[in-house]
């Protein structure tokens, strides 16, 4: 049986992947146990855990607990993650280290604690729930790209280091998910209104990242239209910068 770790376990696109994930071993770990043990309190084999990720000295307690109990993580699914989508005027200084706490440190130091283990065994698979954010930056997401961009460079490092002992990194980055990442980024919804089109549903999403469990893919890069733009941005920076500023400015 299979040992998979989930951060941010009680998010939308969490909830479609437990849904897909009924006979492995998981560790689900959240800000609010009783808001686990609602949403997946009949799973027969999940252990829901409470716990702050941005407690860096909390998350060593932990792996060193789990490595005792359980011997084994084949995979860790860093999903922790929020959004606001405001000008840069708007963002504090807390909400720059706030953010950059949940979405890239967090992400980091789980990252680095459970690869050493991973690494030792010679197998495991890290997966990155980034974002499309931290591969095209756009106008009201600079806080939150920054931190998706820095999660995409440490992770793209991490599978050199880690190569050599067949040990996986895949970054996940998907376009706009209907979830309630919303409910915080957007929360007049006008956002969410003018890319309804672009829309991924997450239990789509969750289907193609439980698929890739377990094998060597560098990235999942969603919607194809946004994996093309995400291409024609990095070879054509200044016209892409020209459109997404003007025609595909959504924000
Ligand atoms: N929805 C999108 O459009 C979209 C697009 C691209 C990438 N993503 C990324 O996908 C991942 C999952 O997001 P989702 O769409 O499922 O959103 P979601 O429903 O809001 O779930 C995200 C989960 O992350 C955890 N989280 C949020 N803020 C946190 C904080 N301050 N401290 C600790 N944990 C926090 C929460 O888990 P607990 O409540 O269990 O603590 C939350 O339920 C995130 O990393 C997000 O950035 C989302």
């Amino acid at each position: 049986m299979r040992t998979i770790l989930i951060t941010g376990a009680s998010g939308g696109l969490a909830q479609e992947m437990v849904k897909l994930l009924p006979n492995d071993q998981l560790i689900l770990l959240g800000r609010n146990k009783e808001k686990l043990a609602q949403l997946y309190g009949s799973h027969p084999h999940a252990e829901l855990i409470e716990i702050d990720i941005t407690d860096d000295s909390a998350l060593e307690t932990l792996a060193a607990d789990l490595y005792l109990r359980y011997g084994k993580i084949d995979v860790l699914i860093n999903n922790a993650g929020y959004g606001i989508l405001e000008e840069f005027e708007q963002i504090s200084d807390q909400d720059i280290h706030q953010m950059f706490e949940v979405n890239t440190f967090a992400l980091m130091n789980l990252s680095r604690r459970l690869a050493a283990r991973m690494k030792e065994s010679r197998k495991g698979h890290i997966i990155n729930i980034v974002s499309m954010a931290g591969l095209i930056a756009t106008g009201k997401s600079s806080l939150y790209s920054a931190t998706k961009f820095a999660a995409i460079g440490f992770s793209n490092a991490l599978r050199l280091e880690l190569m050599p002992y067949e040990v996986y990194v895949t970054t996940v980055n998907p376009g706009p998910i209907r979830t309630g990442f919303f409910d915080q980024a957007d929360p007049d919804g006008t956002y969410l209104k003018s890319v309804e089109r672009f829309l991924l549903e997450a239990d789509a999403v969750a289907k193609k990242i439980v698929k890739i469990i377990g094998k060597n893919k560098r990235e999942l890069n969603l919607p194809i239209l946004l994996n093309l733009a995400h291409k024609f941005y990095t070879l054509f920076p200044k016209l892409a910068d020209k459109l997404a500023g003007e025609t595909f400015n959504y924000k």
